[in-house]
């Protein structure tokens, strides 16, 4: 595991931005699987700014989900799709061919999980998967005591992520969902390069476990030791505990 501290979240937004861009000119069809929350955001205004200089080729790039809320009704602004499609699909210029997720929304969740972990597959495989980290160090939605092997599956929410998922929900926490889809950590360890951005001091607890601590399902990015190629960008705040 490499870990690089930026001074900020700018900095590390345009880092990774670079990563990425160096990424689709060796691979102009790359399957960049992306994030959602705040932290990655820095990424997308620093990756779509290249592509609107062209100084990067974006357009045929493939974009992924990593999780996404059950139950939302198909065009919530809250749901991960409609957040994807606004924060990096559109922005890059792409159009929704370019983009694979699950559906929250499936009558039958299960089989909508495999056949999502089967997409993912089927389409060579995810090039660079980037992740957030939650305060109790869930990557996707990932919750502590996920298996480390496990696959795309419906997770419950513990209390502590739909209470820092309520700004997203008119800091109504009875109107965050309770259940998701999220690709397993065994199905996010098969991306070929893991990048996790992690940014001010509530992350610190955090990323000191994954960088510092033992390999458990008790924090899920810990996982990211078990990967041949992953990188963990903190700024100098995310970077206080090490
Ligand atoms: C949610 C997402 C994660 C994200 C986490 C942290 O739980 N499912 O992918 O990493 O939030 O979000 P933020 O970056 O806003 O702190």
């Amino acid at each position: 595991m490499e870990v690089v501290i930026v001074p900020d979240a700018a900095a590390g937004g345009e880092l990774i931005a670079t990563a990425i861009a160096d990424l689709l000119a060796r691979k102009p069809d790359a399957l960049l699987g992306v994030a959602t929350g705040s932290t990655p955001l820095p990424i997308y205004t620093a990756l779509s700014a290249k592509v609107r200089s062209g100084g990067v080729d974006a357009s045929r790039a493939r974009i992924c989900q990593l999780d996404e809320y059950v139950g939302l009704p198909a065009g919530h602004p809250e749901s991960y799709r409609s957040t994807v499609l606004r924060e990096v699909v559109e922005p890059l210029g792409l159009g929704e061919s370019s983009f694979l997720g699950p559906d929250g929304n499936a009558a039958d969740i299960t089989a909508a999980c495999e056949a999502y972990d089967q997409a993912l597959a089927d389409a060579g495989g995810v090039d660079l998967q980037l992740l957030g980290i939650g305060t109790d160090g869930h990557i996707g939605f990932n919750e502590p005591c996920s298996s480390l092997a496990s696959r795309t599956r419906i997770k419950t929410l513990t209390e502590q992520t739909r209470v820092d998922n309520a700004r997203f929900f008119d800091d109504d926490i009875d109107q965050v969902p309770h259940h998701v889809i999220t690709q397993g950590i065994g199905t996010i360890l098969d991306a070929r390069h893991l990048v996790l951005l992690a940014t001010g001091a509530g992350k610190a607890e955090a990323v000191a476990a994954t960088v510092e601590g033992p390999v458990s399902a008790l924090v899920p990015a810990s996982a990211l030791q078990l990967h041949r190629h992953a990188t963990v960008v903190v700024d100098e705040a995310a970077a206080a505990g090490l």
